[in-house]
């Protein structure tokens, strides 16, 4: 075990696609993402792809928030659904081995991201509110989950990484990414007041969650 260095945005690893791993059982795999779970927890992050810690393999983990998941595999636990709405178990860490996202409707939502690759910052990204996400576990496994909300926007921020994809090449409004010292001096109002001067960014902003010291952003 060990807590890994993480790639900070601009390390070329960040921008390269990653590479499928042709055997998710190998001892190898095991070890790194025993490593990258320590590296995560202790950068205090609810999920981290492997390139973020310089490996260029098509690895995510994450903690499904308790906002919704539904089980489809085979594998799925009965009560699984029922857990995740009552948020029964919201640190179970999922393992992803060559992920796949398919999007289950257009409709999109902006919400706050930072990265741990991107420290200190945050950013309003658009995201599918609903998908599909399919691949392997750590066993070989295949695993197929129907996330939504929060869960859904962790596994497309997860998986952009793999495609040499960080979460501000998404955002349609620079405006807002920022500080996150910056933000919680100043937190957006998502008020109609703002929509006088900032027709734009109070639109994006009245669809996001708010900005404050209390509520930071997800880091993956
Ligand atoms: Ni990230």
């Amino acid at each position: 075990m060990a807590i890994l260095k993480i790639a900070k945005m601009g390390n070329p690893v960040l921008r390269a696609p990653a590479q499928e791993v042709p055997d998710p059982t190998q001892p190898q795999i095991r070890a790194l993402v025993s490593d990258m779970v320590e590296t995560m927890v202790d950068a205090g992050g609810v999920g981290l792809a492997a390139p973020q810690v310089h490996v260029p393999l098509r690895i995510v983990i994450f903690h499904p928030p308790p906002d919704g998941a539904k089980e489809e595999g085979e594998d799925g636990e009965p009560d699984a659904e029922e857990g995740a709405e009552e948020g029964a178990d919201p640190g179970r860490l999922t393992i992803l081995i060559n992920p796949k996202i398919e999007p289950l409707t257009d409709e999109q939502a902006f919400g706050w991201e930072g990265c741990l690759s991107v420290p200190g910052l945050r950013g309003v990204v658009p995201r599918f509110t609903r998908i599909r996400y399919t691949g392997f576990d750590i066993n070989g496994h295949p695993i197929s989950v129907e996330a939504e909300g929060f869960h859904a926007r962790v596994v497309q921020h997860e998986c952009d990484h793999l495609d040499g994809m960080l979460y501000p090449q998404r955002m349609t409004d620079l405006r807002l990414l920022g500080f996150n010292d910056e933000f919680d001096r100043h937190p957006l109002d998502l008020g109609p007041s703002d929509a006088d001067e900032d027709e734009d960014a109070a639109a994006h902003a009245a669809a996001a969650e708010p900005a404050s010291a209390e509520d930071q952003p997800a880091k993956g």
